[in-house]
């Protein structure tokens, strides 16, 4: 009797945002080869190099036996260890992580790969605090890197998202959480998280798009004003995507929304370039593969 899980039959959306990432990887490390510049890749939310498989057990006897041994291999794999495995390789890897039991697993994948330990930092720190630093001292002038930016929930601040489009010099791709910002965005005026999307979004305009002033008439025949939510996930995805425009030199317009088991929004994958060279290839790359997987 065989087990396999419900992987096989098309994956979840943890494996379609990894194999994006991975794919993308391959092919900016193919790019740039020829190039002089020394390639990072930095995972700023790195967990630990693996991840557990959520197991829903089917017993169908003897099918796809093939697959399931290589699917159950692969999907086993997080960013971290994705990005060790790019070909070509990154000359360097930073990866940066809060928890100090993920560091711990982090060393040990560190040890996994010993042709490669030497070329990897690995980083117990807030995310925010150790991007904006190292994007703000960093000498860009020979170097190019990958971000990726895969928070449990709203982490990532938009300060971050600035210094890494000052450089110039990084493509980065954003897991943002569309539900968890749709939850701070309260319908009662009074439970809005106005300081936490501040940070998210960087400026507060977005009280302006994401709600109306209606002006009704009161018990008493008296106008007056009542707040409205007049958003949803569409709103929120594209007031980010422009938003990521106004800092950028390009910005994929397909983004890849990552839906829970019940079709909720949980996510939405955005890729941004800050090289204005680099950006078109770049962006038709992440493209084509939103697009495809
Ligand atoms: C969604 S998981 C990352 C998964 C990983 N990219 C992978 O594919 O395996 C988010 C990770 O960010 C870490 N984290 C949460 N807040 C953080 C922060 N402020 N700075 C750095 N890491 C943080 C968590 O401990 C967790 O391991």
């Amino acid at each position: 009797m065989k087990n396999f899980t419900e992987q096989l039959f098309g994956g979840s959306w943890t494996e379609k945002k990894l194999e994006i990432l991975k794919k993308y990887l391959d092919a900016y490390n193919t790019a740039l080869k020829k190039q002089p510049f020394l390639r990072v890749y930095i995972d700023a939310f790195a967990g630990t190099g693996y991840r557990q498989q959520q197991k829903r057990q089917y017993n169908i006897q003897g099918i796809f036996e093939e697959l399931e041994q290589e699917e159950s291999k692969n999907f086993l794999k997080g960013s971290a260890k994705l990005a060790l495995e790019a070909r070509p390789s990154f000359h360097r890897y930073i990866f940066i992580e809060s928890d100090k039991n993920k560091i711990d697993e982090l060393e040990k994948l560190q040890k996994e790969h010993p042709e490669k330990a030497h070329k990897i930092e690995i980083e117990q720190s807030d995310a925010n605090e150790f991007i904006q630093n190292y994007c703000d001292n960093e000498d860009w002038t020979n170097t190019r890197a990958v971000l990726f930016l895969d928070p449990f929930a709203t982490e990532v601040e938009w300060p971050t998202i600035e210094a890494v489009a000052k450089t110039q010099c990084i493509d980065v791709w954003i897991l943002f959480p569309l539900m968890a910002v749709n939850r701070l965005l309260a319908k009662d005026p009074k439970k809005i998280s106005y300081d936490r999307l501040n940070r998210i979004f960087g400026i507060e305009d977005w009280f302006e798009n994401f709600y109306k002033t209606r002006t009704l008439d009161d018990i008493f025949g008296q106008p007056v004003d009542i707040i409205i939510k007049a958003c949803n996930f569409d709103r929120i995805g594209n007031f980010y995507k422009n938003r990521l425009r106004t800092i950028f030199s390009g910005v994929a317009e397909n983004t890849k929304v990552f839906y829970n088991s019940r079709r909720s929004a949980l996510f939405q994958l955005f890729f941004a370039v800050g090289n204005t060279k680099g950006a078109p290839i770049a962006i038709r790359i992440a493209e084509h593969l939103m697009r495809n997987i």
